[in-house]
């Protein structure tokens, strides 16, 4: 009898109540760029309408570029006293967000927004707690089209019930959004997560070093290879429409440019999402070359959405990653971690690369493969055994292709 009631509950919830998060749309990892990472809560109405200008004059959107996301420190410090919405800071936002989402929109860009599951966001605005099904009314009336929801002040509460709460009060508003969710892989949201948003953090936050913390006394933020290294295992839990996030990128924010490039291709390589952080209008030409470079683009974004991974590491310190690409294309990655230059030599004839977890292999016995130097745009192919020097920190980023 039980069981027949709740059957009869099934049929009858409408659907948009029982589907948690707006399927489809983040078929490949989301791009974009936003403002933590160099503004923190330095944030205001005329920089927004210039990184949305510099967005397409800089061919930033022509690359895939679109979000433009307002992270923590757009409120006021108190939601409104009388409807209990929250506030865009007037002092930062004298026009209100409608009319600035208008101007981003109207330049073919998306637009969106940062808040937490808690009762206050990282840097002490208001949090959603309590108020999810009206934060997600507000949001909707805006038009916003992403939400990077954080995880400050959450005390004892429940991260994957915080947050499908959040993903449901979206769904119930009725606009789709992206939903990111940042909760910096505590509660392990790669084994919960992808009915209930887009994107998951995985790690704590990046910062802009190669190697170890930058230390910040109650916060730390970890280099590239503290991060790359706790994407071990995560592999198999991404896939189009659910993507593993190991941060927002720091190219541009004072790394040297083969730490820069490195960072990028190893983001590419592990289908991560690719948030800029640097001020967009006076970026350099390398740093922009990087951000916008084609091919590395393509592999971050190939449909088949297989994410990479270390396939080995030598006693050097230079590091195999590999991707299977669809078409049965892949993107291989050497990754020189050392203080030096090394060389590396790869016989692709006798040295079998194999995905076990989407049963691919690189077969090129078989099959001569045509390889792209991604950063270079040489090319070659798979006869020949490959025999490069890597610079310290520097990547050898391959495309092969049938
Ligand atoms: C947390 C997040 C960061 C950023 C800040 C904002 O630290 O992980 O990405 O959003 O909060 O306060």
């Amino acid at each position: 009898m039980k069981s027949v009631r709740y059957l009869l509950w099934l049929i009858l919830i409408p659907s948009f109540l029982r589907a948690q998060k707006f399927t489809g749309l983040a078929m490949t990892p989301p791009m974009g760029w936003n403002s933590w990472n160099t503004f923190q809560t330095n944030i205001n109405d005329s920089l927004v309408r210039g990184i949305a200008d510099v967005m397409v004059s800089s061919g930033m959107k022509d690359a895939g570029y679109q979000y433009l996301v307002l992270d923590d420190g757009w409120m006021s410090m108190e939601r409104d006293s009388l409807t209990g919405n929250l506030v865009p800071d007037p002092r930062k936002f004298p026009n209100g967000l409608k009319s600035l989402i208008d101007y981003v929109h109207a330049r073919g860009l998306k637009f969106g927004l940062y808040n937490c599951a808690g009762t206050k966001t990282c840097a002490g605005y208001p949090g959603t707690r309590g108020y999810e099904y009206q934060d997600a009314r507000f949001y909707a009336s805006l038009g916003i089209d992403y939400l990077k929801f954080d995880w400050c002040y959450t005390d004892s509460l429940n991260a994957q019930e915080a947050y499908t709460t959040m993903s449901k009060a979206i769904r119930v508003a009725g606009k789709p959004i992206v939903f990111s969710l940042c909760e910096w892989g505590t509660h392990r949201p790669w084994l919960w997560a992808a009915n209930v948003g887009d994107l998951w953090r995985t790690t704590g936050d990046i910062g802009p070093v190669f190697d170890g913390y930058i230390d910040h006394g109650n916060w730390k933020q970890g280099g590239l290879m503290l991060i790359v290294d706790q994407q071990e295992g995560l592999q198999k839990y991404a896939g189009p429409d659910h993507w593993n996030d190991p941060d927002m990128l720091e190219v541009g924010n004072g790394m040297t440019v083969p730490e820069d490039r490195a960072h990028f291709s190893l983001w590419c390589m592990l289908a991560a999402p690719l948030i800029a952080g640097n001020d967009l209008r006076s970026m350099t030409a390398d740093t922009r070359k990087i951000l916008t470079n084609k091919e590395a683009i393509s592999i971050d974004q190939d449909p088949a959405g297989m994410e990479g991974y270390r396939f080995s590491r030598s006693a050097d310190s230079v590091e195999l990653y590999v991707r299977p690409l669809v078409n049965g294309d892949w993107a291989v990655c050497f990754l020189n971690r050392s203080h030096s230059p090394r060389k590396v030599t790869f016989d692709w004839k006798n040295q079998v690369i194999t995905d076990t977890l989407f049963n691919r292999t690189l077969d090129a016995q078989n099959t001569t493969y045509r390889v792209t130097n991604v950063w270079t745009g040489r090319q070659s192919d798979t006869r020949k055994p490959l025999s490069e020097t890597v610079a310290s920190h520097d990547v050898l980023l391959l495309k092969l292709s049938k």
